[in-house]
């Protein structure tokens, strides 16, 4: 029997007029329910979370007669858990999967059996072992000292309007292509070109980040194809644990986090309070000299802050807020939501929480990409003060990513002059 292909991308349909919900849900003849989709695909995330609410969490969608698109959809947890972990086995990802990102070729994402399995023990021996976690904190140190924080006081001196988007990605890329080929290409650098600097800022930005996409492409292939001429030199069989598996997902998980926190006043001053009193400035005004991640892990708020963020903006967006599983409160912005009674991390099982997927195939970079981004998100938050720009549209482009459609503008104030500032007026 052919096995069935696990599915949770999403498709879906409006509850909000009646007359307009049974026409998107219509299953055509030959056609099946592709109008009502390309009726919504603009705000495909809401009316998933909205269709979904309202189909008890599993959702039926019939595609076009032989075209292949039928799919359950489901975000319930206790099929979320069937599928990924107790039957793990029965659910292959399949070659309509692999026909779909074909070119992404024999990538572990996109691979079954055992060519999916030998992958995995290979990428888990490189991303488990010790070498590869301090490459990364110093990769990640490094790129904050010599490509952020000098692009940000840069922006701050001359108050102009920043893309954090753009500046995330290239941050996540140049600490990929550390870990990946041992070289920096300082996409994130004050040294870049101004006309560089300037392709950063507001206008037509669509077009530009294409743009961008295609250059990121084109550098991506010149450093790893070296980097595998190299190995192939070596006479070594090396495949990359992740490509570039985290650039997009970090990338999308900090900017959502910093647009949230925009947003959530309150959570900025609690993240600050806990940063000051775990990792106290020296009387210098130094910050302590290392983020030790085991200092990190101490930071239960911030923990819970980005974990909050993930649940309402999941970087790989396979589920949603749903009422049903996280409560009537599903939509809010509530670390404390991970935050035991006694003040230590709330766990929730992997199959509610999906940011990282759950059971055999569950994220192997995780701790490294929570690591950066919390060292990432003290740094930020410990010298600067992010405003985002007020009159801008925030909203999800469709896609394998959760990245934001638009930028996300920012004008930037260094903290020492923001205080300044706010104690003088
Ligand atoms: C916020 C950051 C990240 C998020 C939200 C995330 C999320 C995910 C998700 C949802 C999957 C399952 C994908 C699928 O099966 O289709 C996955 C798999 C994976 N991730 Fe991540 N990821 C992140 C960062 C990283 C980083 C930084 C690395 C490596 C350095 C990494 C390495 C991997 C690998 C190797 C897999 C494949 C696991 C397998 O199929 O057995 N991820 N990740």
């Amino acid at each position: 029997m052919k096995k069935p292909n696990m599915s949770f991308i999403t498709i879906c349909v409006s509850k909000k007029k009646k007359k307009k919900k049974s026409f998107i849900t219509t299953n055509w003849p030959l056609i099946g329910m592709l109008p009502g989709l390309l009726m919504v695909l603009h705000r495909i995330y809401d009316f998933t979370v909205e269709l979904l609410e309202n189909s008890n969490l599993t959702f039926q969608f019939k595609g076009p007669l032989l075209s292949g698109m039928d799919m359950l959809v489901t975000v319930d947890p206790a099929n979320i858990h069937y599928m990924l972990s107790s039957n793990f086995l029965n659910y292959n990802k399949g070659p309509e999967f692999k026909e779909i990102f074909d070119v992404f070729k024999d990538v572990i994402f996109n691979v079954d059996a055992e060519l999916w399995y030998n992958s995995r023990k290979a990428a888990e021996g490189i991303l488990r072992h010790q070498g590869f976690a301090r490459l990364s904190v110093s990769a990640t140190r490094s790129k904050l000292k010599n490509g952020l924080v000098p692009v940000f006081d840069h922006f701050a001196k001359e108050g102009m309007v920043l893309n954090f988007q753009d500046v995330f990605r290239r941050f996540t890329f140049d600490t990929s292509m550390v870990l990946i080929t041992g070289s920096d290409p300082t996409s994130l650098s004050i040294d870049m070109p101004e006309n560089e600097l300037q392709r950063w800022m507001g206008l037509g930005i669509e077009k530009k980040m294409l743009e961008a996409d295609d250059i990121f492409y084109c550098v991506c292939a010149k450093y790893i194809s070296a980097k595998r001429e190299e190995v192939r030199l070596q006479g070594i069989n090396h495949q990359s644990p992740s490509g570039e598996a985290g650039r997009d997902t970090i990338a999308s998980a900090l900017t959502w986090f910093f647009w949230i926190l925009s947003e959530n006043p309150n959570g900025t001053a609690k993240i600050r309070q806990e940063i000051n009193k775990n990792m106290p400035k020296s009387k210098t005004g130094q910050e302590k000299s290392s983020l030790d991640p085991n200092e990190l892990n101490k930071m239960v708020y911030l923990y819970g802050a980005l974990y909050e963020s993930m649940r309402l903006y999941p970087p790989a967006p396979f589920e949603h807020a749903m009422k049903a599983v996280w409560g009537e409160d599903a939509s809010e912005f509530k670390p404390e939501r991970w935050v035991s009674n006694t003040g230590s991390l709330r766990r929730e099982p992997s199959f509610k929480f999906l940011a990282f997927n759950a059971g055999p195939r569950s994220c192997l970079g995780k701790q490294l990409a929570m690591n950066m981004m919390k060292t990432a998100i003290v740094e930020i938050l410990q010298n600067y003060v992010i405003h985002a720009i007020k009159v801008q549209k925030i909203e999800p482009l469709p896609g394998l990513m959760l990245l934001m459609k638009h930028v996300l503008s920012v004008t930037i104030t260094k903290r020492d002059s923001a205080l300044l500032h706010s104690i003088v007026n």
